[in-house]
């Protein structure tokens, strides 16, 4: 039997369940190690999966040491947000095969950038989680639009929340695996009165943009706008009209007779009818492409880096947009976060004071990420 990849995780909440089950899924890992600050959550860990024979970790609550005790094939980081870069530099300088972080890449492009150029420097594969370009729905999608059944795509429209870094850049990052384009320019709008976080990052009360593509498609956004938030989107094309979710496309195309076809596949490791399918089949066929990218068996890998930049590239421009009051032509200049920009310098004024974050349930223990970072 081929020697198993070794996985390790750090950050175990959520995201690290599933990072794991992904892994496990595969039948190609071991999970060598895992780290989280709560050791709670460590146990949590050991009690969901101490029974697969490819999990047997070493337990660290500090992922620094974790990290120097033995050279891993894949490293997952699944903190929050603004800890992506900082974990993801530092388990470059330890020089594993590939590093992948959770999504947003990063809490801003300068931090993401320098998130690339470290692993490019130490040689490690970067890849991360939009795990929906996985998922079959997407993939087929992707191939209608490709193969013409709807013509010439000129519209997309989603509908996302909590945040535009959270949520969205799952959805930018859709409109360019759909579309098999480049966004051009981005034109974006905020609204902000209270000042309201999201897993320690600041993110707006409400949100829409309109990113315009190289070859003409026009994607419209709206987050926390209408109240509706789900992942897909509505599609218009010349000759039809394709409408996606997670678990299926329906499409109403040039050879649908005039009628709505629904298609809704299998992935490859679960059923679509299988709890939390986006999530699950998601982290396993991402785990799994991981392994042959880590195998050498491809050169691109699907998630790469870089694909996970051009998504955080074009959130960032709707903050721009709305900070500059024109449209923002791509590759983004600006490095930090508008957002934070437009706070401090007093554009954006926080008219009803008093922070709050809307994943502060996650928080476990006393020590928050405000106490470390002495906020
Ligand atoms: N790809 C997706 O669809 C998807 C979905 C949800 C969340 N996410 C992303 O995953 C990331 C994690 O979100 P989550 O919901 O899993 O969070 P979570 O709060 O459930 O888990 C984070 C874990 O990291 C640990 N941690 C934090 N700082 C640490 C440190 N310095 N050292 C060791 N452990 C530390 C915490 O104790 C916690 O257990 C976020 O960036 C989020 O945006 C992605």
């Amino acid at each position: 039997m081929a020697s198993k990849l070794r996985a390790a995780v750090i950050g175990c909440g959520s995201m690290g369940v599933h990072h794991t089950r992904g892994y496990l899924d595969t039948g190609r890992f071991e999970i060598a190690a895992i780290s989280d600050m709560n050791p709670e959550v460590l146990d949590e860990m050991d009690a969901r999966f101490g029974v697969d024979e490819n999990y047997r970790p070493d337990r660290f609550t500090d992922p620094n040491r974790m990290l120097d005790s033995q050279r891993f094939d894949v490293v997952s980081v699944c903190t929050w947000h603004r800890e992506h870069a900082v974990w993801t530099i530092a388990a470059a300088t330890r020089k594993p095969g590939i590093i992948i972080s959770e999504k947003p890449m990063a809490e801003d492009l300068g931090r993401a950038e320098e998130m690339r150029t470290v692993c490019e420097r130490n040689g490690v594969k970067l890849a991360v989680a939009h795990q929906r370009r996985f998922l079959p729905s997407y993939v087929l999608a992707r191939q209608m639009i490709a193969d013409g059944m709807i013509g010439d795509v000129e519209l997309m429209y989603s509908s996302a929340g909590w945040g535009l870094p959270n949520w969205s850049s799952h959805h930018a990052d859709m409109y360019r695996f759909l579309l098999q384009d480049e966004c051009a320019w981005v034109m974006g709008a905020v609204t902000r009165t209270t000042d309201r976080m999201e897993r320690g990052t600041r993110i707006e009360d409400g949100a829409m943009a309109v990113f315009q593509f190289k070859r003409g498609t026009r994607c419209v956004l709206l987050s926390d706008v209408t109240g509706e938030i789900y992942q897909g989107a509505s599609i218009y094309g010349s000759e039809g009209m394709i409408d996606l979710l997670p678990e299926r496309v329906r499409v109403l195309g040039r050879d649908s007779g005039g009628q709505w076809i629904t298609h809704a596949p299998n992935g490859r490791f679960y059923n679509v009818d299988a709890d939390n399918f986006e999530y699950v089949e998601g982290a396993a066929a991402q785990a799994n492409e991981l392994a042959n990218w880590a195998e050498g068996k491809i050169d691109e890998y699907r998630g790469e880096a870089r694909n996970g930049y051009k998504a955080l590239e074009m959130i960032m421009a709707v903050y721009e947009s709305a900070r500059l009051h024109e449209h923002v032509s791509l590759p983004l200049k600006t490095k930090v976060n508008p957002l934070d920009v437009m706070v401090e310098q007093g554009h954006l004024p926080v008219v009803y004071p008093g922070a709050y974050d809307i994943r502060g349930f996650k928080l476990h223990g006393e020590e928050t990420m405000y106490d470390r970072a002495g906020e």
